[in-house]
């Protein structure tokens, strides 16, 4: 097993080499001077933790969402944990997941106690709805769909099951801020739904953070009490907890960054339709399925393609940020060793990790350099 290092200072610097990029960040916050000044009155106020506009911020994504509550908290991850630890999730239960996500969305399930519960993906990426039932038993808690790529999964379908054999939801919506299904926001179906806040989401901060929504008054006290060592004052713990606040100067980058969410997702959605169009007719890439009655706010812009590693390497050989969001499934992670899964367990996650490739469609991105992108594909397969 390889010693752990701090590796993202070295990925930062090789991309940052690339010239069409996955990492926008720069030009993101080129009005950064505004963001600044509140940061400069947050430092005259010393009101760092859980300040004013944490406060602003949990009330910006309510009426956003149309949720009753938000909570931020410190990361998507914890978002995640702490929605389970809400819910009662402990040691012995069972939380049902898909095996083609980020280790975050395991991770959470994992640190707080449960047994992740792998069900395959369908065509659109997205846990297989239909797979659900086979896998429920007395000790399933959860059900914890992601919409992975800003895609959400078949909730309609996902709540009947729940409902049906009593199983709490928390939904891993940290792909897909203003995603939608029939007119309903992602993370808004379940009985949490869990954003992330970082550099690289959609809607980002300068660090990390996190955010959830809930409509129950329960979850919400609970929440607050989870995220904030169980603390109902000063001098009283209603239960000892964790320490996981969305920090005051995060919430200050999250409230200027939501003025611009709506400009952000339109561009996504624009740019990948582009490649859509401009890539439908090559035999060697698949595109995934697109539902009717979806918005897709694509955080990631993910197609199959045909010798997948070889076109990712020629890509960046032109300065082109392809990446693999993700080459190995969880069941298949030395993580996952001693939960007793197999290769062969879930063929569509196993095939999807080894023939998926992430385009740059960021807001930034412009036709030019898509067109450079499309070409670059043809040639690969061309030549
Ligand atoms: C699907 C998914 N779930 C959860 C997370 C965790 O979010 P965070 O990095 O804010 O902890 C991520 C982050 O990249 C993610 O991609």
């Amino acid at each position: 097993m390889a010693v752990a290092h701090n590796f993202l200072p070295d990925q930062y610097d090789r991309d940052l080499d690339l010239k069409i990029n996955h990492n926008y960040l720069l030009e993101q916050f080129s009005d950064k001077e505004e963001v600044l000044a509140k940061i400069s009155d947050l430092v005259s106020r010393c009101d760092f933790t859980l300040g004013r506009e944490v406060d602003d911020f949990e009330e910006n994504i309510c009426s956003l969402l149309g949720a009753k509550y938000a909570v931020g908290v410190g990361s998507g991850t914890d978002a995640l944990f702490l929605s389970l630890k809400a819910l009662g999730v402990g040691n012995g239960d069972e939380v049902i997941t898909t095996p083609y996500t980020f280790y975050a969305t395991i991770g959470a399930i994992v640190t707080a106690g449960a047994r992740p519960v792998f069900v395959d993906i369908g065509e659109d990426y997205n846990m297989d709805p239909e797979r659900i039932e086979d896998v429920v038993t007395e000790r399933t808690k959860v059900i914890l769909p992601v919409h992975w790529a800003g895609l959400p999964c078949d909730m309609q379908r996902i709540r009947t099951i729940a409902k049906k054999h009593n199983l709490n939801i928390v939904e891993d919506a940290c792909h897909a801020i203003l995603a939608r299904r029939h007119g309903t926001y992602a993370g808004r179906f379940g009985d949490t739904g869990c954003f992330s806040l970082h550099p690289l989401k959609n809607l980002n901060v300068w660090g990390d953070g996190g955010y959830l929504v809930t409509d129950s008054e329960d979850i919400y006290q609970r929440m607050l009490l989870l995220r904030n060592h169980g603390l109902v004052g000063r001098d009283e713990c209603a239960e000892f907890a964790y320490n996981s606040r969305l920090d005051t100067l995060q919430a200050i980058v999250a409230n200027h960054l939501l003025n611009k969410l709506e400009d952000i997702t339109e561009s996504r959605i624009a740019n990948s339709h582009y490649f859509d169009n401009q890539l439908a007719g090559l035999d060697e890439i698949t595109l995934p399925s697109r539902p009717k009655n979806v918005q897709q706010v694509y955080h990631l812009y993910v197609v199959q393609a045909q010798r997948r590693n070889e076109l990712k390497n020629y890509l960046q050989s032109f300065g082109i940020d392809a990446k693999i969001h993700y080459p190995v499934p969880m069941h298949l992670q030395p993580a996952a060793r001693k939960f007793n899964y197999s290769r062969g367990d879930f063929p569509m996650a196993e095939r999807i990790c080894q023939t998926v490739i992430s385009l740059p469609v960021h807001e930034f991105i412009t036709r030019e350099q898509q067109d450079y992108t499309v070409t670059k594909i043809k040639d690969f397969y061309a030549g």
